[in-house]
Order: C-alpha cells, then structure tokens, then sequence
C-alpha cells in the first residue's frame, strides 16, 4: 500500500532551509520499492530526488512529487590485490560512508570527510574537496531509469565526470535515479597532502603518524572554520563554481586585477577562485533581509532564518552581474536550481 502525503513542508529536507511545500511526498528504501511508486504515478509527472537536500535552491512550491531516497546499507563486494570495492545504498550519509573507510582504513575518501548530503548524489556533481574528486574512486553505479524503470549500471567513463558535473546534470538530467554506488578503496592508503590548506592544518597534528584518520581530521578542522553549520545557518555551501578561463582570458583579467589568484589546470585553462572575484566586488558579509554573502566564505550564500529562494536567487543574480561587470566573467551557479 502505497502513502504518499500531501502539502510536506520540504523546510527540514534542504540545508537552506527554504520554507517549499511539495504537492505530495514520500520516502523509498528500495529500488524495488521506487519502482512501484513510480508505476503508480501517471507519465510525465513532475518528480523530484533528494537526499540531504544540501545542494539545492527550492525558489518555489513543488507541484509534483517529491522522493527522498533512503536506501540504507553499506557492503564489501570484492576485492583484489590493491583495491576493496564498497557499495552503498544511495540514502547512506556520505559522512558516514567517509567515516566506515576511515575506520577499516579503506584509502580515498578521506578528503572529501564531512561534505554533507548522501551517498546517491556523490556522482551527480562529481563532488570534489581537498584535491580529490568522487571520480578519483568511482566504480560503478545502479540507476533506475524513469522512462522503463529499467535498473542500469554506469561506470566511470559512462559517468563523464568533470568539474562539478557529470552525465547526471547534463545530458541524462532528470532522467534516472541512482540506487547505489560501488567506490573502488586503496588497501594501502597514498596520502594526498598536496592541497595547501591540508599541508599547514597537519602541522598541528605533528607526533602523530600520519594516516588517512589524520588527513580526515585536518579536513574536519578546516572544513569547520570556514563553512557554516547548514544545521546553524542555512546554506549549500559553495553557490557558485569556480570559473575556468584560458590563457588569454587570464591576462585580460591579470589587467583588470593584478593580484588576482589562480591555479593552473594544464597549459591553458586555470581557475580563478570565485570566492575572491565575489570579495572584490565588495559582497562578502553582505545582508540583505534574511538573504546573505557569508562573512568568513564569500562564495557561500546563506539564509539568516527567514529567506524564500527567490530572494537568494535574486541575490546570487546581482552578485553574478556585478563580477560581470567588474572582471568580465561569468560565474556558473554550481547549485541546483529547482
Ligand atoms: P541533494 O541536495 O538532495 O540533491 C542534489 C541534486 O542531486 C538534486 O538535483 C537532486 O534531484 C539530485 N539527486 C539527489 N539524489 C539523487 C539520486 N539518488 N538520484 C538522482 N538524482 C539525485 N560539494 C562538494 O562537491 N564539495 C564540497 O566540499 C562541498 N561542501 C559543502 C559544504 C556545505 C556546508 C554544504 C551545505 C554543501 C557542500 N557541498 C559540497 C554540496 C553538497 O554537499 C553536495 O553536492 C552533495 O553531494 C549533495 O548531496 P545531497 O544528498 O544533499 O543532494
Ligand atoms: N577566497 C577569497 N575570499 C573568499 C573565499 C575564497 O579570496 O571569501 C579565495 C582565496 O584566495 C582562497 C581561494 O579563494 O585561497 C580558495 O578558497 P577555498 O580554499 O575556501 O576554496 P573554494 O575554491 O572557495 C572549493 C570548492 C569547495 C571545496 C574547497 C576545498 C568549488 C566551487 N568549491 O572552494 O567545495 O570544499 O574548494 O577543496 O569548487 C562546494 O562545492 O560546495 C564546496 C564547498
């Protein structure tokens, strides 16, 4: 028997905690259990998968059905040699996952500890911190396709990860939803210490051998004197991405801005961090109502209790225009607008 409920308050099910109303709701912990929801529901629905809700801006009421995936489990499946494969339900808190490979010292994840959200939207922006990215440790994924409700499988290359992106937001947008993800995990550990923040946080963990629970740590002490709280202060951490300019668009803005930051990618791309184009253009700390740039990460936006998502977005608008119209660039929203 099937219980959807009407008229859910989605403000405790998104890290902005934006007060949206779903016309109908309901949760799935199978994908047996998905598909027969989906077989109830007349073609063409409006539907909408979360997890966490940590990556989504709801500027609106939802007048269809939202799904909130709870697929529990986390399991060994194989191993080899130099790798053990993990696969997870696609409702398993990420942090969680992050903290059992931690713990049995499966290598990989150990950067990406306390990124919010689940397991099942790791592959969708391909979610990335510290050096690493999920690509780095994908293996493969189970999706339910919602034309044949038909499950598929995805490896890496079908995944066509990129920076923040993968098939999920692109091509195949809104097209399947993800069950599990299996992560390919080193037996021994190699540290990746090379991100600068992480080099300088671990000083501070000197006499002590350095493992992946010691590279978790430093993430965890970084991560929380930078980014707010979503439990706190409403937010989806970064909003925007970090833009990705050529060569000669570096030096054209080398002109406009000589002390500008940037890290190069390979002989012609580097990224500029949004974060201090967004400073320059004199947002960070700003408030307006309940609507803000946060004070200590101005590529943050946050809500202080009471702002809808159309103030946010009206907000993340001006911001993007103003760096337009100081650097001449454009910045990309790296949250889903919904
Ligand atoms: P949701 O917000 O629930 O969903 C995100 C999108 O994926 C939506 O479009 C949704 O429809 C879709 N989706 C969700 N689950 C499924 C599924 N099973 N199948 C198909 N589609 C699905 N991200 C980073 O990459 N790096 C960071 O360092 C980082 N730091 C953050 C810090 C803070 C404080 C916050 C609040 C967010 C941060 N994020 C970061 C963003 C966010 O945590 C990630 O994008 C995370 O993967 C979102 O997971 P979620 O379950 O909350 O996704
Ligand atoms: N900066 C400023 N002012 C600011 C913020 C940043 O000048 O207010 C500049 C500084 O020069 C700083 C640089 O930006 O050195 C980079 O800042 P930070 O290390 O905080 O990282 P980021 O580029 O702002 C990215 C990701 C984060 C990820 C961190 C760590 C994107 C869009 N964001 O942020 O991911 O955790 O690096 O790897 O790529 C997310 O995706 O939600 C997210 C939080």
């Amino acid at each position: 028997m099937l219980r959807f409920k009407s008229n859910v308050s989605l403000i405790n099910y998104n890290t902005f905690h934006i007060n949206a109303l779903a016309k109908l709701f309901t949760n799935f912990c199978s994908a047996a259990e998905l598909i027969q929801i989906l077989g109830s529901m007349p073609d063409n629905s409006r539907l909408l998968v979360i997890g966490g809700g940590s990556n989504i801006l709801l500027t609106e009421d939802f007048d269809g059905l939202v799904l909130k995936n709870e697929i529990p489990g986390i399991e060994i499946v194989s191993e080899d040699e130099k790798f053990i494969y993990v696969k997870a339900g696609a409702g398993v808190n990420w942090h969680h996952l992050v903290m059992y490979c931690v713990e049995n010292n499966f290598g990989g994840v150990e950067n990406l500890s306390l990124i919010p959200g689940n397991v099942g939207a790791s592959p969708m922006q391909n979610i990335g911190a510290y050096g690493v990215e999920i690509k780095d440790v994908f293996h493969r994924l189970e999706a339910i396709r919602l034309a044949d409700k038909k499950a598929i499988a995805f490896s890496t290359e079908d995944c066509e990860f990129g920076y923040r992106e993968s098939v999920f937001k692109k091509k195949f947008k809104g097209q399947f939803i993800i069950c599990n993800v299996t992560y390919k995990l080193r037996k021994t550990p190699i540290l990746n210490t090379s991100y600068g923040a992480i080099n300088a946080e671990l000083k501070k963990f000197s006499g002590k051998d350095l493992s992946i629970k010691v590279v978790s740590d430093a993430v965890i002490n970084i991560r929380q004197s930078k980014l707010p709280d979503p439990s706190e202060l409403g937010n989806a951490g970064s909003f925007f991405k970090n833009p990705e300019v050529n060569k000669s668009d570096l030096e054209k803005l080398k002109k406009l801005a000589p002390d500008v930051p940037f890290f190069s990618i390979d002989e012609n791309k580097y990224k500029v961090p949004a974060g201090w184009l967004i400073e320059q253009c004199g947002w960070k700390g700003f408030r307006k109502g309940d609507a803000g740039c946060y004070e200590k990460q101005a590529l943050v936006l946050v809500n202080y209790g009471g702002a809808s998502g159309k103030e946010i977005f009206e907000l993340s608008e001006v911001i993007l225009q103003s760096v337009f119209a100081k650097f001449q660039i454009h910045l990309e929203r790296e949250i889903n607008v919904i």
